[in-house]
């Protein structure tokens, strides 16, 4: 992961590809430019989520298998987005669809506990090493709820969090995220900042960021709390999956545990995007540092809307006693758990977690490789089925140095790159891949053999 000393990229001719990669994007699309048009005139901005917005046009995908898209226009592509880093699985993988069609003959919905969801608690609880769980619907339902058992357990109301970290759109997370490097604010205090409308100031003022990878920043901003205004917890993510990927600093996340548990603060792994991706424990399990509660989504549903949060039986008491309603009519649904049953026994078995191990090594050394022989300004970093090159002369390790010195154009491009020769990527220069049980040996080497393009491309 080192970062050689970079050559210097002609800012003109990273705007020059970008645009004859942008035209001729724009020219294999002509059925999702269609379809954007019929859209738009029945949905906002023609698409479902404001992250499936793109200019001119999204593009419309119509079916998937293996590790495998298919768009509209019929163009086939190497699927790395993979449902923004929900399907570890691949797509319709015939041991879910099987799962699936046979609870679908069964009814799919009663908003009564079924068999399957114990089942997935109880390996949820092995894997991840908190004895007891709730199910939600999606990821921001699960940090929500999350919160909202940390505030109950503590008594206290202020949620501390990282800087620049995504945990999903409610209001007291949607904060200090995307924030511009002038705004950023000094290191020992942050700007809390709301991310897009709708956002009470007043809840704005109950959420207290702090930097990634800073012990001593967080120690002090907890300690300057310390009169009436202590948090509850601190949410954040053990290695950051929303700037591409930004490990943990040797030491660090065992000082936030140690110091979240001295001052009596429930320290929350929003496992959305690293739960059982970056190993089948997840970041517990890589990083081997237990927090107090664990927040799951994206893979758990194999596919399907799902969201799960485990803790300890401390903090989860007051779920059990009635004190915090944790509900929600499709909770459990008996097709989201039949699925992740399936997913979690069959599919993501320690050899498949093996395989995304080797597959991951595969294409970071590659597109390392690639960074060294035409020394880019850039590094490739990773974990379990994660990873990405980040274009940056220095080593990321927080979100000002994220914003101080990532290559938005140059990640722009790639993407665009990417998506013309067959590559289906994560679009977002906060995104990273995301490689499932499906993909192969041969379709890492196509991802580095297009890298390797476009580096010869960019320093010819
Ligand atoms: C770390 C993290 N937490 C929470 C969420 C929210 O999940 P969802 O989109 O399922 O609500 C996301 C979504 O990308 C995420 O990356």
């Amino acid at each position: 992961m080192a970062v050689n000393a970079p050559v210097e990229i002609d800012r003109t001719r990273i705007r020059e590809l970008t645009e004859r990669e942008g035209t001729k994007l724009d020219e294999r699309t002509g059925g999702s430019r269609a379809m954007y048009e019929r859209a738009r005139r029945s949905l906002s901005g023609g698409v479902a989520s404001s992250y499936q917005v793109r200019e001119p046009w999204p593009i419309y995908l119509t079916h998937g298998e293996g590790q495998r898209v298919w768009d509209v226009d019929g163009s086939e592509y190497l699927d790395f987005h993979n449902g923004f880093g929900s399907m570890t699985q691949g797509h319709a993988h015939p041991v879910i669809t099987r799962a699936i069609a046979e609870r679908a003959a069964l009814g799919t919905h009663f908003a009564a506990a079924t068999e399957d969801g114990i089942a997935v608690a109880e390996e949820l609880a092995r894997r991840f090493r908190l004895p007891k769980w709730r199910y939600t619907n999606s990821g921001s339902e699960a940090t929500m709820d999350a919160i909202r058992i940390a505030r109950a357990h503590t008594g206290r109301d202020v949620v501390l969090k990282i800087f620049g970290s995504y945990h999903g759109h409610h209001d007291t997370v949607m904060d200090s995220i995307g924030v511009e490097y002038d705004r950023i604010g000094d290191r020992d205090d942050l700007a809390s900042l709301p991310y897009g409308a709708g956002i009470p100031q007043a809840v704005v003022d109950l959420t207290v960021p702090v930097p990634f990878n800073d012990a001593g920043a967080m120690e002090r901003r907890i300690e300057r709390l310390a009169e009436g205004r202590l948090p509850a917890c601190l949410i954040m993510e053990a290695a950051m999956m929303n700037l591409g990927v930004v490990l943990p600093e040797p030491g660090y996340l065992e000082a936030v545990r140690e110091l979240t548990s001295k001052h009596g603060i429930v320290l929350i792994f929003d496992e959305v995007k690293t739960g059982l991706t970056v190993a089948a424990g997840g970041a517990v399990e890589h990083f081997g540092v237990v927090p107090d509660l664990v927040t799951l989504a994206k893979t758990l549903g194999a596919g399907l809307p799902s969201g799960a949060i485990g803790g300890t039986d401390e903090v989860m008491a007051c779920v059990e006693d009635g004190s915090v309603f944790q509900v929600g009519t499709f909770n459990g649904n008996p097709l989201t758990m039949a699925a992740a049953r399936a997913s979690l026994y069959d599919v993501l078995t320690p050899e498949a977690y093996e395989h995304l191990h080797h597959l991951n090594e595969r294409l970071l050394e590659g597109c390392g490789a690639v960074v060294e022989q035409y020394r880019l300004p850039g590094y490739a970093v990773g974990i379990g089925a994660k990873g990405c090159v980040t274009f940056s002369p220095v080593r990321v390790i927080d979100y000002e140095t994220f914003k101080a010195h990532q290559d938005g154009e140059l990640t722009e491009l790639s993407w665009l790159w990417n998506m013309n020769r067959g590559i289906f990527a994560t679009p977002g220069r906060e995104e990273e891949w995301t490689l499932s049980v499906q993909h192969t040996d041969d379709a890492v080497d196509r991802y580095v053999g297009v890298f390797e393009e476009l580096a010869a491309e960019l320093t010819s």
